[in-house]
């Protein structure tokens, strides 16, 4: 038996999709990105669920990613946002695979292997616009552009940049790197002679931005449920991936028992502990200690003490009637009530996109039939 389990709804990402859908214009592209195994929803189903809900694109961070989707879905496009390494040309132009290309050095090499292999990669130049990470810095791209057109086994159809911030309260960061997107857009379209397809907004530029829409918007976490609830926002979406585990005992103890590692719970009154079948090593945070709060019997139960390796502890509460073998709600909603990814995010300082990729992913995933 698993440790922890893992439900997903289906029609729960159909209803995210269609209400990004509604959002953006018909002619825009979505580039449903579904890397890191769907952020934790698990590739496969999530991305042949989305292709039946008419998404033709995906983004992905690696080669093999793409192979995943690819061996399921063979007319989608798919967007290989990661640095492929060049001697990967001919699968990834055989497989019609679109990568992007970081620099002048890396499209050369691309070329070359593919005209090696008597192939052509059509790929999008990845600018750096201000992020600070992948891709040919703005100043250069244009030259890098230049550098790259005609090149036997190497096509340039795209191009595309990544926002490092999209706050409201201080727009000017995004308006700056969209500037230099468009500016450098612009001068590489007119040396193409013809228009390239172009693409920045990640989830939260296409919740607030619909003028940066562009050719197509590349969403993650909004259509995974998270991060859409700001009434000012284009559109509303909902989590739809849940994490369970077991009750595995439940016992009681007097006041003054110290509960796990170091003792840093120690109960005020007598106490019904539960103790479930899950912890930081099926990706439970440990900084959840004595923080976290699960669902039992539709009640929140408070972490007390540390979570240890496999398991978790939580107070059951003197009358609840919870009982070894009772399901166990990590992230998740039972009755009137939830425990979503952001509110463990935020006890850990983190994110939600940590939270769902930390799940165990071996842990079983159970898919809910759609009707
Ligand atoms: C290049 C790129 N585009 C799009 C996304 C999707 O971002 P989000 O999940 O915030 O929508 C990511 C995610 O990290 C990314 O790296």
């Amino acid at each position: 038996m698993k440790n922890s389990w893992i439900e997903v709804d289906p029609a729960g990402l159909s209803s995210n999709i269609r209400a990004l859908r509604e959002a953006v214009r018909p002619e825009t592209a979505v580039i449903f990105v579904v890397k890191s195994d769907a952020y934790g929803h698990g590739l496969t189903p999530i991305s042949r669920h989305a292709a039946g809900e008419g998404i033709r694109w995906f983004g992905v961070a690696h080669l093999f990613e793409a192979e995943s989707i690819r061996a399921q879905l063979s007319d989608v496009n798919v967007l290989i946002m990661g640095v492929i390494r060049p001697e990967c040309a001919p699968v990834v132009a055989q497989q019609r695979f679109t990568p992007m290309i970081v620099g002048t050095e890396h499209g050369r090499a691309v070329a070359q292997a593919a005209a090696a292999a008597r192939c052509t990669v059509e790929a999008h130049l990845k600018v750096d616009t201000g992020m600070g990470r992948i891709g040919v810095g703005w100043p250069e791209a244009v030259e890098t552009f230049r550098a790259l057109q005609g090149l036997e086994g190497l096509k340039i159809t795209g191009v595309c940049s990544h926002f490092a911030t999209v706050e409201p309260k201080q727009p000017e960061r995004a308006e700056v790197q969209v500037e230099r997107f468009l500016e450098v857009s612009r001068a590489m379209e007119s040396l193409n002679g013809g228009p390239l397809f172009k693409h920045i907004s990640s989830s939260r530029a296409v919740l607030y931005h619909p003028e940066w829409d562009l050719d197509a918007v590349r969403p993650g976490i909004c259509l995974y449920g998270y991060g859409a609830t700001d009434p000012a926002m284009r559109f509303r979406t909902n989590p739809f991936l849940q994490w369970k585990c077991s009750v595995m005992q439940v016992k009681s103890v007097p006041a003054g028992t110290s509960i796990g590692y170091y003792g840093t719970h120690v109960t005020e009154a007598p106490t019904r502990m539960a103790i479930l079948s899950a912890g930081y090593a099926d990706g439970y945070h440990r900084a959840l200690s004595n923080r976290g709060h699960v669902l039992i019997r539709g009640r929140r139960c408070r972490v007390l003490g540390r979570v240890s390796m496999n398991w978790i502890t939580v107070d059951a509460g003197r009358d609840s009637g919870i009982q070894a073998g009772d399901e166990a709600v990590l992230i998740g909603q039972q009755g009137r009530e939830s425990v979503w990814a952001g509110e463990l995010a935020k006890i850990c300082r983190t994110i939600p996109y940590e939270m769902l990729v930390s799940i165990d992913r071996g842990a079983e995933r159970k898919y809910q039939r759609t009707a």
